[in-house]
């Protein structure tokens, strides 16, 4: 068995990935409450792998109500050393049209109704996320989203928003402006939680829409960008089979594996 277990956060269209060898659904319960769903174990190869639907399945909790500290604890506690997250996004960019993958690696956070760190009053802790994501798992699926048929674009910037309405035109053309590629309403505070959880994070923004900022009178369609997620989603679950087939025998550490060393103020004394 290899040293790896990924841990997969399957976005809107993904809700369980078929491939996996003795794939079993287990109950984890966590202090901060039920995650999404129970969690699908099992392997590919010698590969452990573990996979949460973000919404549910059959897509029962808007992005505001994803209790992301419950998933990410749950994950951490399933013995997941990796994470890999799927999401859908909204373009930003002429050039990344609906049906590219985008392998984020910023994200600008404009969520403000979400709990946003596993550190509350009694223990303070300040991790970095100027280097939001894990360049070695990023490339990992990078490299696998091309071997299962998708343009992917490495690299781009994540702007995660409240939702569940979608942006006006101003909005979305300041976002432009502010240098994002793509947009959507999931990412966050899942990364910054996993960076406190020490569990190296990927995302994979898959496009389904372009937004609205290209003109008068566009806008997302909600039937556009299931048929989008549905036809992305396929390709989705084939990244997964392609990132167990390449991943290194040998899984060599992470600096986030050890990120809490350095992140925590209260002193030890104050600590029980
Ligand atoms: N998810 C998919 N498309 C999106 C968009 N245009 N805005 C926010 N989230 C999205």
């Amino acid at each position: 068995m290899s040293e790896w277990t990924i841990g997969i956060i399957g976005g809107s269209g993904i809700y369980a990935i078929d491939a996996l060898e003795g794939a079993e659904w287990i109950d984890v319960d966590t202090p901060w409450g039920p995650p999404s769903d129970q969690l699908l174990t099992g392997r590919l190869g010698d590969v452990r792998f573990v996979f949460l639907p973000r919404h549910g399945r059959g897509h029962r909790i808007p992005p505001g109500e994803v209790n992301a500290r419950a998933n990410i604890h749950a994950l951490k506690a399933a013995g997941c050393t990796d994470l890999v997250a799927i999401s859908a996004v909204g373009s930003l960019r002429e050039e990344l049209p609906p049906g590219h993958f985008v392998v984020v690696d910023q994200f600008i956070d404009r969520t403000v109704a979400r709990p946003h760190s596993f550190f509350e009053t009694g223990l303070v802790a300040h991790v970095s996320m100027a280097d939001p994501t894990c360049e070695r798992l990023s490339a990992l699926c990078a490299a696998a989203a091309e071997r299962a048929g998708a343009s992917v674009r490495r690299g781009g910037t994540y702007l995660a928003m409240e939702g569940p309405q979608f942006s006006s035109r101003a909005e979305s053309l300041m976002y432009r402006q502010w240098g994002c590629d793509v947009i959507g309403m999931t990412a966050m505070p899942e990364a910054k939680l996993a960076r406190e959880a020490e569990l190296p994070y990927a995302l994979v923004g898959m496009v389904t829409d372009y937004d609205c900022w290209r003109g008068a009178g566009e806008k997302v369609e909600v039937a556009a960008v299931i048929a989008q997620l549905m036809a992305n989603a396929d390709t989705g679950r084939q990244l997964v089979v392609e990132l167990a087939r390449s991943l290194p025998a040998r899984r060599e550490p992470s600096p986030v594996d050890t990120v809490l060393d350095a992140a925590l103020i209260t002193s030890p004394d104050a600590r029980d």
